[in-house]
C-alpha cells in the first residue's frame, strides 16, 4: 500500500473512532438524569417519544465497541501500513503463513516417504501399494478435474487408464509428461485442403485408419483423402497413420484414443481449424517427489497385471 492510501485510511478510521466519541459522550451531556415524563414534541400516530437518556448499559455498550476497536487496531493490522504489535502478521492479513507453516509439517513427516519413493524406478514405486495410495490421492486433487476422477478422459483430456499414448506410456515418458507438461500442435488445414480436401482426408481418416464405416451414399473420394494424407499428414502422424510420439501426434489408426472424437463431422472440425491440447507442467507446483508417485500411479492404471494394485 502507497504512503498515501495508507494515511487516508488511517485518517478515515482515527476521525471516525473521535466522531464517534465525540457523538456519544455531547449528547450524554445535559441530559437529565433519571425518568422523565417530558416527551420529544412529536408525534406519529398518536405515539410518541420520551426524553429519557440512554440507559447506562446501552450506553458502556458503546463505550465497549470504541474500546474494542481502538485495542484491535493496535495489536492487529487494519490502520493503514501498521501490522499490529501482535507476532505473525508482518505480511498483513493473509493465512499464508499458516499454510506454510502446515506445509513445512507435512514436509518433515512425508518427506523421508516421498524421497525413498523418489529413489526408486517408477515402475517399482507402481508395485507398492501405499505408494499406489498417496499418487491416487495426488490425483484426484490435481489430476481429476481434467483428466476425470477415474483417469478415463473426457473430450479434450487423454484416457490415461488405456493404452494409447499421445506423448508415449513408458514410466520415465508419464513423468515427463507430468513434470514438463505437453503443447500439443496440429495446425489447421482448412484453408490448405479447402472444404472438399478437408471432408475426403476426414473420410480416409476415419475409414482407411481408424476402420469405422462410412456413412451410405456419401459423396467422398478417399483416394484424393489417401492423397491428400501422404502430402500432408505423415510428417506428424507417420506414413502409416500410427502416430510420433516426440510431437504428440495420436496414432489415428486406434479411434479408442481420439480425444476430439470419431465422427465425420468432430474429424472435419479438428482437420479445419486444428487443436492445441495442453497438458500443464507439475513440477513448479508439485515438485518430483510427488510427480514420482503420480507418475507411478498413472503407469499402474495401464499395467494392472500386477501384483498389489490398489482400486482407485
Ligand atoms: C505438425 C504436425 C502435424 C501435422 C502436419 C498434422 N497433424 Fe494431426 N495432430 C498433430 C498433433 C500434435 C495432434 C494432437 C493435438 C492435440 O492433442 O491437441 C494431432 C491431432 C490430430 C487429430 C485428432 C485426434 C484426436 O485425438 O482426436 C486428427 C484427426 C488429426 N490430427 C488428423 C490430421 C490430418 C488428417 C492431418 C493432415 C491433413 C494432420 N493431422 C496433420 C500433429 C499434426
Ligand atoms: C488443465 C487440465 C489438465 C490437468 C489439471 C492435468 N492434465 Fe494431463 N493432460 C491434459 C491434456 C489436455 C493432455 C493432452 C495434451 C495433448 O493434447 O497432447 C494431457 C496429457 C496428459 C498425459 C499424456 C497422455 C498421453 O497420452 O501421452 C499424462 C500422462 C497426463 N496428462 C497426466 C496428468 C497428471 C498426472 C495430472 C495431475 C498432476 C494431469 N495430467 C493434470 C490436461 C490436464
Amino acid at each position: 500500500m502507497t504512503t498515501f492510501w495508507s494515511v487516508y485510511i488511517c485518517v478515515l478510521t482515527i476521525g471516525t473512532l473521535i466522531g464517534l466519541s465525540w457523538l456519544l459522550f455531547a449528547t450524554r451531556k445535559g441530559e437529565t438524569k433519571g425518568e422523565t415524563i417530558e416527551t420529544m414534541g412529536h408525534s406519529y400516530d398518536g405515539i410518541e417519544e420520551y426524553d429519557n437518556p440512554l440507559p447506562q448499559w446501552w450506553f458502556m455498550l458503546f463505550v465497549g465497541t470504541l474500546v474494542f476497536a481502538v485495542g484491535y487496531l493496535i495489536l492487529y493490522p487494519g490502520l493503514g501500513n501498521w501490522k499490529g504489535l501482535l507476532p505473525g502478521y508482518e505480511d498483513g492479513w493473509t493465512g499464508v503463513h499458516e499454510w506454510e507453516k502446515e506445509m513445512d509439517k507435512a514436509d518433515a513427516r512425508f518427506g523421508p516417504i516421498f524421497a525413498k519413493y523418489a529413489a526408486m524406478p517408477v515402475e517399482q514405486v507402481a508395485q507398492d501399494p501405499a505408494a499406489l495410495k498417496m499418487g491416487g490421492r495426488l490425483f484426484a486433487s490435481n489430476c481429476s478435474v481434467c483428466h476425470g476422477s477415474d483417469a478415463k478422459g473426457a473430450f479434450g483430456f487423454p484416457n490415461l487408464a488405456d493404452n494409447t499414448w499421445r506423448w508415449g506410456g513408458d514410466a520415465d515418458t508419464i513423468k515427463a509428461t507430468i513434470m514438463g507438461g505437453r503443447m500439443a500442435a496440429m495446425p489447421a488445414w482448412g484453408e490448405v485442403l479447402g472444404e472438399d480436401g478437408v471432408k475426403n482426408v476426414s473420410a480416409y481418416v476415419r475409414h482407411d485408419l481408424a476402420g469405422l464405416p462410412l456413412p451410405q451414399g456419401s459423396s467422398i473420394d478417399l483416394n484424393a483423402g489417401k492423397q491428400a494424407f501422404e502430402t500432408t499428414c505423415v510428417a506428424c502422424h507417420g506414413s502409416n497413420g500410427k502416430g510420433n510420439a516426440l510431437m504428440g501426434a495420436p496414432d489415428l489408426t486406434q479411434p479408442a484414443g481420439f480425444i476430439y472424437g470419431t465422427s465425420l463431422a468432430q474429424l472435419q472440425q479438428t482437420i479445419r481449424h486444428g487443436r492445441q491440447g495442453h497438458m500443464p507442467a507439475q513440477s513448479e507446483l508439485l515438485g518430483n517427489d510427488k510427480v514420482q508417485l503420480l507418475a507411478a500411479y498413472v503407469f499402474s492404471l495401464s499395467h494392472d497385471n500386477q501384483e498389489g494394485k490398489t482400486a482407485q
